[in-house]
């Protein structure tokens, strides 16, 4: 009887710690965020990222940058060809070797405490926050990234 009950809250526990350590996803967690606090100016009216560098002046001067708004857009500005940008962007200064914040840190909420819970979130979903650019990433920091979707 003892070991039953042993067993039973083993399994409790283990569910628990299952559900607590649960991987953040894109569809889960990101993505409404991403929908909140990023796609007004990122959205699906905004240019790829190589026809927005061909007409910078143009976007910039309407407040907009470039496209971010899917799964596998999200993927290009953290893993490749853009590595490292949403985390140099997001970062608050940490990683940073000058300490400052990234310039999109500040969309991230409208107070430090829900900046610093959301940068968690796409830490989390990142999974290996590297602040490098390709190609100076290694290969096993590289093998780090989750991206979940
Ligand atoms: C008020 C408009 C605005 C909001 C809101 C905004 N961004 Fe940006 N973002 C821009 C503009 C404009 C640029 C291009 C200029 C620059 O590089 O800073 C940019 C650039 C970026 C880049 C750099 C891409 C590159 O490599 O050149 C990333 C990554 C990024 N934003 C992510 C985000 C994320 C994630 C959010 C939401 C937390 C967000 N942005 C919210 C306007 C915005």
């Amino acid at each position: 009887m003892g070991k039953l009950i042993l067993a039973a809250s083993l399994i409790a526990a283990l569910s628990a710690t299952l559900a607590w350590g649960e991987e953040v996803s894109y569809t889960r967690q990101i993505k409404p965020l991403f929908d909140a606090r990023c796609a007004g100016c990122h959205g699906k009216d905004t240019p790829e990222y190589p026809a927005f560098k061909q007409e910078k002046e143009k976007w910039l001067a309407k407040g907009q940058g470039m496209r971010m708004d899917s799964y596998s857009h999200l993927v290009y500005f953290t893993a490749w060809p853009d590595t490292g940008a949403l985390m140099r962007r997001l970062d608050d200064g940490e990683s940073a070797k000058d300490g400052k914040p990234g310039n999109m840190y500040q969309y991230l909420g409208a107070t430090e405490e829900e900046r610093q819970k959301n940068l968690g979130l796409f830490k989390a979903w990142v999974g290996n926050w590297v602040v490098k650019k390709w190609p100076e990433i290694t290969k096993e920091e590289m093998n780090g990234i989750r991206v979940k979707y």
